[in-house]
């Protein structure tokens, strides 16, 4: 017992209440909203029609189909770019409240910047917002979910600073172009990702080593390209618009054997608040733990300067307070205790954390080898944003489960009700969060995975040229509780 960290307990508390009859009935508030989300890479295909450009993804899967386990691409993938009527009847059927969908950079702007505006682009995103519009169904647009215009990789991509304010122009024109229309923003989807395995480790596009910094220098742009794009709605179109704009983060839960509170929070530190700290916290900058440890392994290293970039005060404080809600990506927990420290090891973001990973076996496991169904993390994770970031606005912008694909998804059913038990919990509890984007609508382009692991509500047949579309068994669990608000 002592060993269980006290959201185990909680969570345990939670499963007997709800098993007697004495019922707690996890419901939900009026204005709360339900969703499904997806990304353009992953179902759009239409590559490179219309004036589309490569992203970076087109390009790097072209270039190296081994890294894909099927050997799949984004050429078709769930073929949105022609089948959005499908996509909005899978949309009413299911009756959700809001749509996060993203936008292709290099669909509307196919140089990366404003010289280059794609008519075509422009008109297909027109058409799906205008379609979810008349259904009631409220669109959330990310700006960016990984697949960076070609163009702009070829001069550093993330890591250039000026990715700031080409980011900062692609907004500009988002806005001008669909902000009448569109209410919730998200810049950049999962931070941590693509700039991870993007610029550290080599295995997502562009894949380039450069562990140690590459992530480093690709959270700090991108952290002050979001900003930007911020203050620019803030100060052009906030007034007559009338939207909100915020980023999506992701992270797993942390829970503690030893019940070690401590490494528990410099986890969080390392995890969430890399990115949200700058941005949510009351202090801003990087979390005062990264700035020394990183600073110390720095200079051990004998660097001039430390790998985690300083943020000087004027961006502190135009980067602090520069979000109207925080997007959460929530999928699974892990048991955390510290790493051995190995003298001479390469200097990286996982080592200057220097955490051990493991899971508990008792919590169930996906098709994706990272996916283990904790619900109770996401209960803590929750509780610990309203803590940290003053209550923040929380929306859960993505939260799913992977299978082979069966229509028969007992797992994503079971998945969905645990969590959707937990944000009810949650509310409960005084957490301000409005809202819950199940990921996905439909089977989708699983990025390094391929079509090998599907996380949607719909089941694609890609073996059909129109890449026909299946409601699987968790579709109607899904709409019951989005009718009912209650689960
Ligand atoms: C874990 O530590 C916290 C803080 O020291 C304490 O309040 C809590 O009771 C402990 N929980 C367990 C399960 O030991
Ligand atoms: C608990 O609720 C279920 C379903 O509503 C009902 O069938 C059962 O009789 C109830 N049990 C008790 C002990 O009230
Ligand atoms: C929830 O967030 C909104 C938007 O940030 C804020 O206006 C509101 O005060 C918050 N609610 C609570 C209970 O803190």
């Amino acid at each position: 017992m002592e060993s269980k960290s006290a959201i185990a307990i909680l969570c345990f508390i939670a499963v007997q209440v709800s098993s007697s009859n004495v019922t707690t009935v996890y419901d939900f508030p009026e204005k709360f909203k339900f969703g499904v989300a997806t990304a353009a890479f992953q179902i759009e295909g239409g590559w490179n029609e219309d004036g589309k450009s490569p992203s970076i993804w087109d390009t790097g899967v072209h270039e190296q189909p081994d890294r894909i386990d099927d050997r799949t691409n984004g050429d078709i993938t769930s073929d949105s770019y022609h089948q959005l009527d499908r996509d909005i009847e899978m949309l009413i059927e299911l009756g959700v409240q809001f749509y996060r969908f993203s936008i292709s950079w290099a669909r509307v702007l196919p140089n990366g910047d404003v010289s280059s505006l794609n008519k075509a682009g422009v008109d297909y995103y027109n058409r799906l917002i205008n379609k979810l519009l008349e259904n009631s169904i409220e669109p959330m647009v990310t700006m960016y979910h990984y697949d960076l215009p070609d163009e702009l990789q070829k001069i550093g991509g993330m890591t250039n600073p000026q990715i700031v304010e080409y980011f900062e122009n692609y907004a500009d024109v988002l806005y001008s172009n669909f902000g009448d229309r569109v209410k919730l923003w998200a810049t950049f989807n999962e931070p941590h990702e693509y700039c991870n395995y993007g610029y550290a480790k080599a295995t997502y596009p562009p894949f380039i080593s450069a562990p140690g910094v590459g992530e480093y220098l690709c959270i700090d742009h991108t952290v002050k390209a979001h900003a930007s794009a911020y203050r620019l709605y803030k100060k052009k179109y906030a007034r007559k618009q009338k939207g909100k704009v915020g980023i999506v983060i992701n992270g797993a839960a942390p829970f503690s054997r030893t019940n070690d509170t401590a490494l528990i929070e410099r986890a969080l530190q390392y995890r969430f608040g890399w990115i949200a700290h700058p941005i949510y916290s009351k202090l801003g900058g990087y979390p005062e733990v990264m700035v020394k440890e990183v600073g110390e392994n720095s200079r051990a290293e004998g660097r001039a300067w430390s790998r985690l970039p300083h943020m000087d005060r004027s961006w502190k404080q135009f980067i602090r307070g520069a979000a109207d809600f925080f997007g959460l990506n929530y999928y699974s927990a892990r048991y955390i205790e510290p790493a051995e420290k190995i003298a001479g090891q390469t200097p990286s973001w996982e080592n200057d954390v220097g955490i051990k990973e493991s899971v508990d076996p008792s919590w169930k496991k996906a098709k994706s080898d990272w996916l283990y169904s904790s619900p109770g993390g996401l209960l803590k994770t929750l509780q610990w944003l309203k803590k940290e970031y003053n209550n923040v606005e929380v929306f859960i912008t993505e939260n799913g489960w992977s299978d082979d694909g069966q229509l028969d998804d007992d797992g994503r059913i079971e998945y969905l009700q645990d969590h959707l038990r937990q944000v009810s919990q949650a509310i409960k509890d005084g957490c301000n969060v409005s809202g819950y984007a199940h990921w996905s609508l439909m089977d989708n382009f699983e990025w390094l995975r391929g079509y090998t692991e599907r996380f949607g509500l719909y089941y694609v047949n890609t073996r059909s040229p129109g890449r026909t579309t299946t409601a699987k068994k968790s579709v109607a669990v899904y709409r019951d509780i989005i009718s009912s608000r209650q689960v």
